[in-house]
């Protein structure tokens, strides 16, 4: 099997990349390693700090994000970073070649129930000049990498760099990650879904319909039954639909008119998007392809439809249609 280093030699990356994504890897081991130890390394429970977005901040969100702040500070190829859990951007250096946006630790309400727990990064390049968050509202189409790890059962690096998604398992043994799925592909169909079904009433019609019809399996239009999983973290959720497809989604809200969308762009929707289409399968609002969106403001937050291509475009079709005489279900 090979080493993440030959793998990435063997695909031609270059020097600086390769760097950047061997501190990531190298600083995933540690988290991993954190994450394992849990109460008996005093790392589980809330901290009594808010991040940016409102959220109470757990140990770890906090742990972990200092962990990948200190690394790639002193990594000579990254330029600056943001993170979910600053408040703005970080400038590193002067002179690297990359920005990264990274989610330091998803699904932190499964934290404290030994429930799964991962890491998500996206890879942009530097621009030249000033740096400020302006450098970082690059469309998602134009990382260079991008990748997630999961601390469950065994570590797991999903990586692309736009040559298809990579797998690797990190040998326990030996600390080190080796390929164990050279290319990992999202089957076009699917029987499966993913969604918070306890914001049922607070969709907007087109998923409203399109989850109900779900529901109704063979009797329904769909004329088949399908199955349903949450693991309330994106990662978890996105490595299952990697695995053996499936339609992921946390839509549009109108819980909080505040806050219509819960997932992030630059942190979150982005890189699992890249890796989506990287394994053929789509990723959208429902109304755009996520990669394509111009962000605003570095901790932005969009709707989120990924998954088997044509389950997506079976939910977008609801998407394309006028919902204004129907009555609300
Ligand atoms: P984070 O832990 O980084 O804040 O992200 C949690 C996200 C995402 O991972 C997951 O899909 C979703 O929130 C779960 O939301 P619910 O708690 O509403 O199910
Ligand atoms: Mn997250
Ligand atoms: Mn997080």
């Amino acid at each position: 099997m090979q080493t993440l280093a030959q793998h990435l030699s063997s695909q031609g990356i270059q020097a600086p990349l390769a760097q950047l994504l061997t501190t990531l890897a190298d600083t995933s081991k540690a988290i991993s390693h954190a994450v394992r130890h849990g109460a008996l390394a005093g790392v589980l429970g809330a901290t009594e700090q808010e991040n940016v977005q409102g959220e109470t901040q757990k140990k770890l969100d906090v742990i972990t994000n200092d962990m990948l702040k200190e690394a790639l500070t002193a990594d000579s190829t990254v330029r600056g970073l943001a993170s979910e859990e600053e408040d703005h951007i970080v400038e590193v250096g002067q002179s690297g070649d990359f920005l990264v946006c990274f989610d330091p630790l998803d699904g932190s309400s499964n934290i404290d129930i030994n429930s799964l727990v991962g890491t998500i990064f996206s890879v942009l390049p530097a621009p030249q000049g000033e740096l400020s968050e302006q450098s970082f509202l690059q469309p998602g189409r134009q990382q260079v990498a991008a990748g997630y790890v999961l601390y469950g059962p065994s570590t797991m690096l999903a990586l692309t760099t736009g040559q298809g998604v990579q797998l690797f398992t990190l040998n326990p043994e030996t600390n080190e990650y080796l390929l164990t799925n050279e290319a990992m592909s999202i089957s076009k169909d699917t029987a499966e879904f993913a969604i918070n079904m306890s914001n049922q009433r607070f969709w907007e019609a087109p998923m409203q319909t399109y989850i109900a019809d779900l529901l109704l399996g063979k009797i329904g239009p769909r004329e088949k039954s399908f199955n349903m999983r949450w693991i309330a973290a994106m990662v978890g959720d996105v490595h299952r639909v990697l695995s053996r497809g499936g339609l992921f989604t946390y839509p549009t809200d109108n819980k909080n008119p505040e806050k219509p969308y819960k997932l992030r762009l630059m942190y979150e929707a982005n890189p699992m998007s890249f890796l989506v289409e990287q394994a053929g399968g789509k990723a959208s609002t429902g109304y755009e392809t996520i990669m394509d969106i111009q962000p605003s403001e570095i901790h932005q937050r969009v709707a989120v439809i990924l998954g088997s291509a044509n389950e997506v475009d079976a939910c977008l079709e609801y998407h394309g249609q006028d919902y204004s005489e129907e009555p609300s279900l």
